[in-house]
C-alpha cells in the first residue's frame, strides 16, 4: 500500500491496518510524536491530499482543526493516500 509524503517528495509501503505514524517510523520519516503514539498531543498531525484513511476516531477529533487532518498516530492505512505534514503546535 503506498504512503506519499507530497511535501518530501518520499514514497513509502505500508500494509492495511499500519498507522500513517508506523509507516513513517519504518521508512524514516520523521514524524513528531510527543505523546509516545496515544493521541495525547497533536505533533504527529497529518493532512491527507488524496486517498483515504480508517475513520476518525473520536478521541483524534478535538486535535484537528480542519477537514483533511488526521493524527498519524491514529489514522489507519486502508488504501494508497497522499499525505503532507501538518504537526500542530
Ligand atoms: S503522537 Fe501524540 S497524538 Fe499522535
Amino acid at each position: 500500500m503506498e504512503v506519499r509524503f507530497a511535501d518530501l517528495g518520499l514514497c513509502l509501503a505500508g500494509a492495511i491496518g499500519d498507522t500513517v505514524l508506523e509507516v513513517a517510523e519504518a521508512g524514516g520519516v520523521a514524524i513528531e510524536a510527543a505523546c509516545g503514539g496515544f493521541a495525547g498531543c497533536n505533533t504527529c498531525r497529518v493532512r491527507v491530499l488524496s486517498g483515504e484513511l480508517s475513520p476518525c476516531d473520536p478521541v483524534e477529533e478535538p486535535f484537528l482543526d480542519s477537514p483533511g487532518q488526521r493524527l498519524a498516530c491514529q489514522a489507519r492505512l486502508v488504501g494508497p493516500v497522499t499525505l503532507r505534514l501538518d504537526p500542530g503546535a
